[in-house]
């Protein structure tokens, strides 16, 4: 196998010769982190795949990052280092389901989060990510009722921040996020009575109600940058320490492991890795297909969130 340097090398080379762009979720190991074009949250991914200049994004995240990047640029060719990176969120709402209830009830507004698959934006009227769902529930109407999936712990949270009384939460969860226990943040806050609690939207509400800030990964990476606190609890994956430790130097960060895996890593995320990374370069496979009339029918919901400001 060659070493990391030398596939960083020719992942360049062939990042060049096929005019492409390298984006990256903050969840990536820190070697593709560092190779990336452009590193952020899912919102910034998606902006970043809107102003793009190239022929080929090589997304490193999960597949239904890469398909809203598809969505946005379906002229353009779309490839990830591996195709089974998915996401629990979005299995947990089938498109049929969504499409039953909006049989059932027509004068809903279907929101969306953008952790579902093509097929359910399509039947959305808007989409959002943990950075913008409060901002996006609040420019609807205050009397329209609403439909809000998949992530139970996230519509939760917006819920009770906007005050919205007809809202319906789907029961999708995260994998990672939703099985942090809050015992064991108030282990971890026992052993570091001085640090702050940074907490991602989709862990479970007894845990929120600990946390100091509730934020996107870039956000809470942000907010930590920001603080003059030395010691900082993250209640999010810890791909995240990558850019909290080079934007923080001298801070400590301290990641609390859940009742999934016992540890905070995405097993989605973490199936990328450089060697796939290079491969999907050079053979532009896997790469990220869809129907193009499902792609015109998404594109609505999330061209109206990203007009959000
Ligand atoms: P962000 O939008 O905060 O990056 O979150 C994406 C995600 O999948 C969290 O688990
Ligand atoms: Fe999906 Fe959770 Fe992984 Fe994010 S961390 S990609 S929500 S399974």
């Amino acid at each position: 196998m060659p070493a990391v340097a030398s596939i960083a090398e020719e992942i360049l080379e062939w990042k060049t010769r096929r005019r492409a762009v390298i984006l990256a979720h903050h969840y990536q190991e820190p070697e593709i982190q560092e190779l990336a074009d452009s590193v952020g949250d899912s919102l910034e991914l998606a902006r970043e795949a809107k102003n793009f200049a190239g022929d080929v994004i090589a997304f490193c995240g999960v597949r239904f990052m890469a398909e809203t990047a598809k969505v946005i640029n379906p002229e353009r060719t779309v490839v990830v280092p591996d195709l089974n990176a998915g996401c629990s969120l979005v299995d947990s709402c089938p498109a049929a389901a969504v499409q039953a209830f909006r049989k059932r009830n027509p004068g809903h507004v279907i929101v969306s989060y953008i952790n579902t698959s093509v097929e359910v934006k399509a039947e959305s009227d808007i989409l959002c990510t943990s950075r913008n769902a409060i901002k996006i529930v609040n420019s609807i109407p205050a009397e329209k009722p609403i439909l809000f999936l998949p992530d139970i712990n996230l519509g939760n949270y917006v819920k009770a921040q906007t005050g919205r009384k007809n809202m319906q939460i789907w029961q999708g969860a995260c994998i990672v996020h939703a099985t942090f226990p809050a015992r064991r943040l108030a282990a971890a806050r026992a052993e570091h009575p001085k640090a702050l609690v940074a907490a991602h939207p989709e862990c479970p509400s007894d845990v929120l109600r600990m946390a100091d800030f509730i934020g996107s990964t870039s956000s809470i990476i942000r907010w930590c940058t920001e603080q003059t606190a030395g010691e900082f609890i993250i209640m999010t994956e810890s791909g995240v320490r990558h850019s909290l430790e080079k934007l923080s130097p001298g801070k400590k960060f301290y990641f609390v492991a859940n009742e999934n895996c016992n540890c905070s890593e995405c097993p989605y995320m973490r199936l990328n890795s450089l060697e796939k990374l290079l491969a999907c370069l050079e053979n532009l496979e896997p790469r990220i297909e869809l129907p193009a009339a499902i792609m015109e029918r998404a594109r609505i919901p999330l061209e109206r969130m990203l007009a959000v400001r």
